[in-house]
């Protein structure tokens, strides 16, 4: 099996649904699942057929622990409903039977030494890991997580600068453009390919550019954080038809599965 494996729907809700059973999978598979979790628009269908699922007795979350992606450094009080720490439990953690206890967000209470801080996430990761399903959307200039363009491979949890394109494109959530931060806490990419497998979702023409640029590549390039997938040996794309529609027939014909 290619080790990228791409998945094209006509539909949104169909991919919704083909993710939300691959990651049912997981946690029927396993005694104690370990995920990481990811925001933005492109997951919420997926959360929704999670959420589904368990008000059906399909799944349960009582054993799994949950490790998300990233969180804004320096949100204003009065945004607080902008921290991914709000998204996860209006969207999910609020509507399963997870256990708080065993949800974890990169560090944004920072001491003298952040260094400390990332350290202890990453240790527990590597604690209670690895994970098992790493969930990733697509920034529109290929960022997974907050690894902005020029992301090294070997990057661990650390805080990172947003370009002013993430920031802008982020910013319809805020009141003003002013009020977006412009720094983050952000697992690496290394600590996105010590995940067991990786489920990537992407939709609309405006992630199309980046997906191009990615099968082009074939390889890792700092200029696509997202091309660090190439160096993974699991990994799903599973994007719509919009996404998919600058893509280069050639250089995908062997990574179709669907
Ligand atoms: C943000 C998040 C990413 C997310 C991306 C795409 O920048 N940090 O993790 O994948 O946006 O978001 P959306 O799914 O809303 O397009």
């Amino acid at each position: 099996m290619e080790k990228i494996k791409l998945i094209i729907c006509k539909t949104k809700e169909e991919i919704d649904a083909i993710a939300a059973n691959i990651i049912a999978e997981v946690l029927k598979e396993n005694s104690k699942p370990v995920l990481g979790l990811a925001t933005g628009k492109s997951p919420l269908g997926i959360y929704e057929n999670l959420i589904k699922k368990y008000q059906a007795k399909e799944i349960s979350f009582k054993t799994t622990t949950t490790f998300n992606l990233d969180e804004y450094l320096g949100i204003k009080k009065d945004d607080h409903k902008n921290s991914y720490d709000y998204y996860m439990n209006e969207n999910l953690f609020s509507k399963i039977d997870i256990d708080l206890k065993n949800v974890y967000f990169p560090p944004i209470n920072l001491g003298d030494h952040p260094e400390i801080d990332f350290k202890k996430f990453e240790d527990k990761i590597a604690e209670v890991g690895p994970i098992q399903l790493q969930l990733l959307g697509l920034g529109t200039n290929g960022h997974i997580g907050f690894n902005e363009p020029a992301s090294p491979l070997n990057s661990r949890t650390r805080i990172v600068d947003l370009t002013p394109s993430t920031i802008a494109s982020n910013s319809i959530y805020f009141k003003s453009k002013e009020d977006v931060p412009t720094k983050a806490v952000s697992m690496g990419l290394n600590t996105i390919l010590d995940s067991k497998k990786v489920l990537l979702v992407a939709f609309g023409k405006e992630k199309a550019e980046a997906l191009k640029t990615f099968f082009a590549l074939k390889q890792f390039n700092e200029s696509l954080p997202m091309s660090a997938l190439w160096n993974h040996d699991d990994v799903y794309i599973m994007i719509d038809e919009l996404a998919a529609s600058t893509l280069d027939q050639h250089s995908i014909t062997k990574h179709l599965i669907k």
